[in-house]
């Protein structure tokens, strides 16, 4: 693609790039001989890069953000209405698209009635930490304030999210870290635990025995996600996740469900907990609520839970008393609510289970003619395949040859993710997140690369 925009001084922001930019997740030693990737422009589920070069983006941006796919004018037009009409006010008071956002998404989330907005996945999971940390007080004199996380699971980035870090490469050199967090075992039935038939209720019943370990009234919540994104796009085995509500039901523990990458349709349903049948106490929310449009995420809870923060009007510590400035810019509902109408107007749940099957379809192909695919797994939009030394041993493949299947897929035009600074040793899951809007040509053109990647890096 050729335009005057291309040509603009790119070479100068390119330079002021590689000056003065602290790119996140990024080692910055390889800048001082390659240009920073920079992308200026996309369309549908394409975007480009500063030298005009296309790629199909099979991860939405990067880091499963951007549902609905670029360029979306009616979004970029809500956004901008709304900003002239007004851009802030703190969150005490309400906003027009705040307000009918709300409403909107709790008509998606049946049991739930309440949302808290604010800006990132990592804060919004924090509220509810903070939530349970203050019923812990209100209730239980202080008692049942532990939260359990699980292995592989991912929460966020601030030191008390990765207080929650299942991915110790996330955490490492990040401590000391916040107490009261204490991990359980993960679900993989891929890299077995346990020797047993009914794997899903085996590792769900591993964190009853944690929390029988810690003692129940000291445990208060749960944070889990519904499909573990980061640490390896994993499944719930069959029969985990009822399991795991009866042990928080019989325990009185609240369930947290992180639906930062599922939430908004990723995996064909508006929540993955929906695939599951799972009742949770919190919900929270992020990335593909406003597609990358803008800033918002939420944390959406019960009015039982609700209502413990209002028992006691008299008392001037009974309410939630968090603030988030930013959870108060009224772009971020104006964005979710064009977001939401275009999933909704467009089908896209459809095309999800659709595209998703054939996904899985042509993923299953590739491992039939890799010997170096061990496993493929996902639901939805949302599918890895894991790279193996051997099928037997399941060794996993060194990084740097998984991440030359990446970098073989990007000079194809298509952008891959793999496993990032996760699990010493296990960053080998290859990561397929298109935008909800992706069609079988593009699947085809996504599997057909990686299938050179692998032929060209493993032979
Ligand atoms: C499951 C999950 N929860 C929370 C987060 C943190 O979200 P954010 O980066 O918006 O703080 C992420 C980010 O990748 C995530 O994958």
């Amino acid at each position: 693609m050729e335009s005057g925009f291309y040509s603009n001084d790119m070479e100068k922001i390119v330079e002021a790039d590689r000056a003065h930019i602290w790119h996140h997740l990024t080692p910055h030693k390889k800048f001082e001989t390659t240009d920073p990737l920079i992308i200026v422009e996309g369309k549908g589920i394409h975007v480009w890069d500063a030298k005009g070069k296309r790629y199909l983006d099979a991860v939405s941006g990067g880091v499963w953000t951007v549902n609905v796919g670029y360029g979306r004018e009616v979004i970029a037009d809500a956004v901008r209405d709304q900003l002239v009409k007004l851009n802030y006010f703190a969150g005490s008071a309400g906003s027009i698209p705040g307000s009918l956002f709300a409403e909107k998404l709790m008509e998606k989330m049946p049991g739930m009635t309440r949302v808290y907005y604010s800006n990132s996945g990592s804060e919004a999971n924090e509220k509810v930490y903070k939530m349970v940390r203050q019923i812990a007080h209100k209730k239980y004199g202080g008692k049942k304030h532990k939260i359990l996380y699980r292995e592989r699971d991912y929460h966020g980035t601030t030191i008390t999210a990765l207080s929650t870090s299942g991915q110790p490469q996330r955490a490492a050199q990040y401590g000391p870290f916040t107490p009261g967090f204490v991990e359980v075992p993960h679900c993989m039935e891929y890299r077995k635990q346990w020797d047993v038939e009914d794997y899903g209720r085996r590792a769900a019943d591993a964190i009853e025995e944690v929390i029988l370990r810690e003692g129940p009234d000291t445990v208060g919540a749960i944070v889990l996600e519904p499909v573990t994104a980061g640490g390896g796009v994993i499944t719930p085995p069959e029969g985990y996740w009822p399991r795991v509500q009866e042990i928080c039901r019989n325990y009185d523990i609240l369930l947290h469900i992180d639906e930062v990458v599922c939430g908004l349709g990723r995996t064909g349903t508006w929540f993955g907990y929906q695939q599951y049948g799972i009742e949770p106490d919190f919900v929270t929310m992020a990335k593909g609520v406003a597609s990358g449009y803008a800033a918002i995420s939420c944390t959406v809870t019960t009015e039982r839970v609700f209502e413990m923060f209002k028992a006691d009007p008299s008392d001037p510590m009974d309410y939630f008393r968090d603030i988030s400035t930013f959870g108060g810019c009224t772009a971020g509902p104006a964005a979710a609510l064009e977001n939401m109408r275009i999933i909704e107007n467009e089908n896209l749940l459809d095309n999800v289970n659709k595209q998703g099957a054939y996904l899985m379809e042509r993923l299953e192909e590739l491992k039939s003619k890799h010997q170096v695919i061990g496993d493929v797994r996902g639901k939805g939009l949302f599918c890895g395949a894991e790279l193996v030394v051997d099928r037997e041993t399941k060794e996993p493949v060194p990084e740097a040859r998984g991440q030359a299947v990446v970098a073989e897929c990007l000079a194809q035009g298509v952008i891959i993710g793999i496993t990032n600074r996760s699990l010493d040793g296990f960053n080998n899951t290859l990561c397929l997140s298109p935008a909800l809007i992706v069609t079988k040509e593009n699947i085809d053109t996504i599997v057909d690369a990686i299938d050179a990647a692998l032929t060209r890096v493993f032979g």
